[in-house]
């Protein structure tokens, strides 16, 4: 069975090539600068700000008031009450090791321009709450001492700062920000002094997670390409600062064919989104990827959304994902006093509990090599083959497209072996009548 302790203690293969240049996109060192983010499958998301308070989405109100009840002086006024006593970095990263989460992107800033950090360069922070303490270092110190990957979201567009808009206006008139006013180049000079920071000051920074929103291209992502792998060469950043960079995010929905590298050309949204193309790449066209998920329908904390997305639907979220060679960040927003509602709780223990069982399935795994089937999911690592089974037949499981010989099947939870039959190109699988356990069955297939 899966030792969990086990792989913990080991982790999975850490890319430490902090003296080697950044490798170039497409060669095989770039394969090992990713290798732990493949590897890990499953990161925790988390939208945290004084936004929290009003149970509305972070920065949106602002940005669009017509859908929000609240004003953009009261939005403003929110850091003066934000206190959150409860904060305990600890328990965010127990919740997400019991979720079988391997890595954390936290929201240092988000596009309303506040920092949940003690930046030199603005007012507009968290050590400028009542509660004082720079959140991020606690969560970062933390990180470091309880060997958690912890990433940092950050937000391009910045509706506080006055280089990137006219902040005498409202911010529903201009949060696209005005890259053609001459104030524009301090705005990307502050940009450069807070990635600095966060790049410095809070030790190992596994990825950077922009989000550009509309017209990327304004932000000279370049320049912050440069910077961070100056900085800290290791560090992954997504696609949202109008380069492609390490990976694509699809956010809200999981892609049906597998992303290949000319999304790089074509635009991620426009090529992972559609129906199933079919087909499995080669290592060399796959295109990194990671969806970003709520567990509601909300990435801030929001006491007024209940719909809650069940366990069976998140644990095969993580599969659905897994079997086309992505990874699953799945969002948690917590409280503003810190705690987290028990709602995400049960589902991350949940999930947890089919991890601990059926993580080897996950961890490490890449695209299997069937797809588009409705009954079942396949992942690949080495020579097995991991068939995810979510409609249990009638009759035997029938198999199309598993060439290599079978040396032998098992249910992955409970080791009970897995009678089949293996010709003209098709394998049975006959599984027990009672389907252990809950939520996905995962049946292990050893080939030669
Ligand atoms: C969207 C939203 C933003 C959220 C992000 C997460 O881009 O604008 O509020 O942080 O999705 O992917």
């Amino acid at each position: 069975m899966f030792d969990r302790r086990r792989f913990l203690q080991t982790g999975v293969a850490t890319a430490s090539l902090p003296f080697l240049p950044r490798p170039a996109f497409g060669s095989t060192l770039e394969d090992e600068h990713t290798a732990w983010f493949r590897e890990a499958k499953f990161g925790m998301f988390i939208h945290w700000g004084p936004y929290s308070l009003r149970s509305v989405e972070a920065s949106w109100p602002i940005m669009q008031p017509g859908n929000w009840q609240i004003s953009e002086a009261e939005y403003r006024a929110l850091p003066q009450r934000f206190n959150p006593v409860h904060y305990d970095p600890d328990h965010f990263i127990d919740l997400a090791r019991t979720a079988g989460q391997e890595y954390m992107v936290f929201t240092t800033k988000h596009h309303d321009g506040f920092c949940m950090f003690d930046s030199s360069y603005t007012d507009y922070k968290i050590t400028n709450t009542p509660y004082k303490k720079d959140i991020v270092k606690q969560l970062s110190d933390a990180c470091a001492r309880r060997n958690m990957k912890l990433g940092f979201y950050y937000s391009p567009p910045d509706l506080h700062h006055p280089g990137f808009r006219d902040t005498t206006k409202l911010a529903r008139d201009n949060w696209n920000g005005q890259p053609e006013r001459p104030e524009w180049s301090s705005y990307l000079a502050y940009m450069q002094l807070q990635l600095t920071e966060l790049l410095t000051r809070y030790g190992d920074v596994r990825v950077v997670w922009f989000d550009g929103l509309n017209h990327q291209e304004k932000y000279d992502g370049q320049r912050f390409l440069d910077l961070i792998h100056k900085l800290q060469p290791p560090t992954l950043i997504n696609d949202r600062i109008g380069l492609t960079a390490d990976y694509v995010t699809p956010e809200q929905f999981i892609p049906k064919s597998i992303p290949t590298k000319d999304v790089r050309m074509r635009g991620a949204d426009s090529s992972i989104q559609g129906e199933f193309k079919g087909g499995v790449p080669s290592s060399a066209d796959f295109q990194l990827w990671e969806t970003c998920m709520t567990i509601n329908e909300t990435w801030a904390y929001n006491i007024h959304d209940t719909k809650f997305k069940s366990t069976q639907d998140l644990v095969r979220g993580l599969v659905e994902v897994t079997s086309r060679g992505g990874n699953f960040l799945l969002n948690i927003g917590p409280q503003p006093d810190g705690l987290i509602q028990p709602e995400f709780q049960e589902r991350l223990q949940g999930i947890g509990e089919w991890m601990a069982l059926n993580g080897e399935s996950i961890y490490g795994t890449t695209f299997g090599p069937i797809q588009g089937e409705v009954a079942y999911r396949t992942t690949t690592k080495r020579n097995d083959i991991f068939v995810h089974v979510f409609d249990c037949p009638s009759g035997p499981l029938q198999i199309k497209g598993i060439k290599p010989k079978i040396q032998s099947a098992h249910m992955l939870a409970t080791g009970q072996p897995i009678t089949f039959q293996q010709a003209d190109g098709e394998v049975r699988l006959t599984l027990p009548a009672q389907a252990p356990g809950k939520h996905v069955h995962v049946i292990r297939v050893i080939t030669s």
